[in-house]
């Protein structure tokens, strides 16, 4: 029914206002460079040649808007956009924290408060999630997605459009998701934003597209261009990615909007010659709309009347548009985001920083717990809170913060204070900024260190350094901290180390003589009172990293699903001739599903049910867990596979499923995954999604280098 509809709209359309369509345009707010050729926004939206506004928000600034809109010939509804990541009043922890969870209800969870919120707000549509695979800690972004790995990638892109979205698109509590970045902009060279991207076909389907694919077939409503030029070609005129792959192969039917004037960018790149070849090239590789850079809204209408571009594929743009629209039921009330009153109750609903809470509990990462420091217990009684960190408040919302009042966010310090018992006493020192301490600062902050029982030092980066082209060529802990920390071992004390930021850092000397430490990312809204939750142990932490940490800048980059070489190198004393570094070793610092907790588990009872298998058949494996030591806590079972011989060389282990279980102490749970062919499948050199026959080796482990359970199995049979 909405397709004949759209066609009756369609064909009461003038060309200009098709174009008008596929026209996007920025509110004040600027999520990238000025374009200064801009005409008035309002009478541009009353001319009927603005599709879409992104960066206005709130019930009373869109409805101003969209009457705007009203006002012009056909009345077709602006969608409101904006970039609502990780939560839009409530801020939830940034992606990649939440990727340590792996907690896809909790995840989902945070998507769709995050679009309830933003949806009360006037917003339709947001630009998330972030889905691109990211392998190099010195790209900023990194802190936007959810890690190095395809399957754990895929899940949760799954996750979060499903929260954002609802099951259907329509209701007043979800908005419209955006796959983004098309395609691999995580490979952006050196880590450099913004810098082309070179990879085989191989690296694309079996690492970069998986997210994507997810995301299209639980149905996201648009894909987003990425800034890269993907071998050679914009990735906004790439026609291989958007109407090869996306449109063709995956028969995607909903728009590609483009990213911040990445269309005009085809120029500088020196892909375009002007204006009007960097038109042509976008629409014919399939890119539906235009985001602020003016370049469909003045160049198609001539190109489509010299005949140069087809009018079907301005027609194919305007109706995958027009179809969002009314799925959205704007056309019957093209205010039905804009109440007020819904607005107040939604926003102010204490739900939400309850979930909040919940999902950056879970988004802590235990890294070490020498002796059990932690959790501390009321046998401590004077805690110095020392470190730049300590007090930040708008550090903790990370990059991306629409629409939050920073005074609501709690602070590690304000968390801590609201959790000590009454005869403990808390003391603090800042000791500096994340890069300088002068010898006063460290000299106060020994002191306050010397008067107590235990020092826990909030160190790492500030919101700014990562995030949007905030690339860094040195991921070490930045400025004085190292040595601020230095000063404090000094003294003796157990210290405990929370390290906040939006990317792995390299603090290897923290890692060696720190009693605990706990990597918590930016955590949002209840930053500081996760982070209690976890210090005094009333959460038992169960993060598990998301992305290798390296040890040092000249392993970027890592990750976990290497494949063998010829010449493995395995810790032997002679490194001669093996694939090995001659000042470093091979393995990261911490490893990818890496994270520990306050109790231990063991596993064990490994049963295949069957030793051979063919291609229709599928595998069960059963495992028991037991939780061995003494608190209550979450375990992620992960299960690994490798292909032995295969006609593309195969990673030596792959994440193919996990599982997150609670257990009791003492309790043991029985565990299964289920192995089918599409576990068992891998794209060969045509790019076929094939099985082969032959033997997998499968490995169960509490991270990709801590392998507890190990089969093997026979595929017979192959297609
Ligand atoms: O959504 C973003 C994108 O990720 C980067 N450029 C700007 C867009 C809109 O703000």
């Amino acid at each position: 029914a909405i397709l004949r509809k759209v066609d009756v709209l369609l064909n009461k359309m003038t060309l200009d206002e098709k174009v008008g369509q596929l026209n996007q345009y920025s509110g004040k707010v600027m999520t990238g460079p000025a374009n200064p050729k801009k005409n008035d926004l309002e009478t541009e939206i009353k001319n009927g040649w603005v599709g879409s506004v992104l960066n206005v928000k709130g019930a009373r600034g869109t409805r101003e808007v969209q009457d705007m809109a009203m006002q012009s010939r056909l009345k077709i509804p602006l969608l409101f956009s904006l970039d609502v990541i990780h939560g839009y009043k409530t801020t939830f922890p940034i992606p990649l924290a939440e990727a340590a969870s792996w907690d896809l209800d909790a995840i989902e969870l945070s998507a769709h408060l995050a679009a309830r919120e933003a949806a009360a707000s006037g917003i339709h549509w947001t630009f998330a999630p972030m889905v691109d695979i990211a392998r190099d800690p010195r790209w900023g972004r990194i802190m936007e997605g959810a890690g190095e790995d395809p399957y754990l990638g895929s899940r949760i892109a799954e996750a979060r459009v499903i929260g954002f979205q609802g099951r259907h698109l329509g209701g007043t509590d979800a908005v419209m998701a955006t796959a983004k970045h098309f395609a691999a902009y995580g490979a952006a060279t050196a880590g450099r934003d913004y810098t082309a991207v070179e990879m085989s076909d191989h690296e694309l389907w079996q690492t970069y597209l998986p997210p994507f694919k997810a995301a299209a077939n639980v149905g996201v409503a648009t894909f987003m261009n990425s800034f890269n030029t993907f071998n050679g070609i914009p990735a906004t005129a790439n026609s291989y990615l958007l109407r090869n792959i996306l449109k063709n192969k995956w028969n995607y039917k909903g728009f590609v909007v483009s990213d911040w004037n990445s269309i005009g960018e085809m120029l500088i790149w020196g892909y375009a010659r002007d204006k009007q070849d960097a038109a042509f090239k976008a629409i014919t590789a399939g890119s539906d709309m235009d985001m602020e850079g003016s370049i469909y809204r003045k160049n198609l209408v001539t190109l489509v009347k010299e005949g140069k571009v087809n009018i079907a594929l301005i027609d194919d743009a305007v109706k995958r548009i027009l179809y969002k629209k009314y799925e959205l039921g704007l056309f019957d009330d093209p205010y039905k985001f804009c109440d007020e009153a819904r607005e107040q109750q939604v926003l102010n609903d204490p739900q939400n920083r309850v979930a909040a809470r919940a999902v950056a509990e879970k988004s802590i990462v235990l890294l070490k717990n020498e002796n059990q420091v932690l959790p501390l217990t009321a046998k401590v009684k004077t805690i110095a809170l020392i470190g730049p960190l300590v007090k930040a408040k708008r550090d903790q919302a990370g990059a991306w913060n629409v629409n939050q009042d920073t005074t609501e966010i709690v602070s590690m310090y304000d968390g801590v204070l609201s959790a000590v018992a009454k005869n403990q006493q808390l003391v603090y020192a800042k000791g500096g900024t994340v890069q300088r301490s002068s010898e006063q600062d460290i000299a106060e902050a020994v002191s306050i260190a010397a008067k107590s029982d235990v020092v826990i030092m909030a160190l790492g980066e500030t919101f700014d350094m990562s995030g949007e082209s905030k690339s860094r060529a040195n991921i070490e802990l930045p400025g004085d901290q190292q040595k601020l920390f230095d000063a404090i071992e000094q003294t003796g004390k157990p210290i405990i180390v929370i390290i906040m930021g939006g990317r792995p850092l390299i603090f290897n000397k923290i890692a060696d003589k720190a009693q605990a430490i706990l990597y918590t990312w930016w955590l949002g809204s209840e930053a500081g009172n996760a982070i209690a939750d976890v210090l005094f142990g009333k959460y038992n932490p169960a993060g598990k990293l998301p992305v290798s940490f390296p040890r040092s800048m000249g392993q970027i980059p890592l990750f976990y699903s290497q494949t063998n070489t010829g010449r493995p190198y395995n810790n032997e004393a002679n490194k001669l001739y093996l694939s090995s570094y001659i000042d470093e070793q091979n393995t990261p610092r911490y490893e990818f599903g890496y994270g520990l907790s306050y109790t231990t588990f063991s596993y064990s009872d490994l049963k295949i049910d069957k030793p051979v298998l063919s291609t229709g058949d599928s595998l069960r494996v059963t495992f028991k867990i037991t939780n061995t030591g003494k608190y209550a806590g979450e375990e992620v079972a992960q299960l690994y596979l490798r292909d032995e011989v295969a006609s593309v060389v195969q990673p030596v282990k792959l994440l193919k499923d996990f599982s997150k279980v609670m257990l009791k102490p003492g309790e043991s749970k029985t565990l299964v995954f289920i192995v089918n062919k599409e576990k068992l499948s891998f794209y060969n050199k045509y790019m076929a999604w094939v099985t082969e026959p032959g033997n997998f080796k499968l490995m169960i482990g509490s991270s990709s280098d801590d392998i507890r359970l190990k089969g093997s199995f026979e595929l017979t049979d192959g297609k």
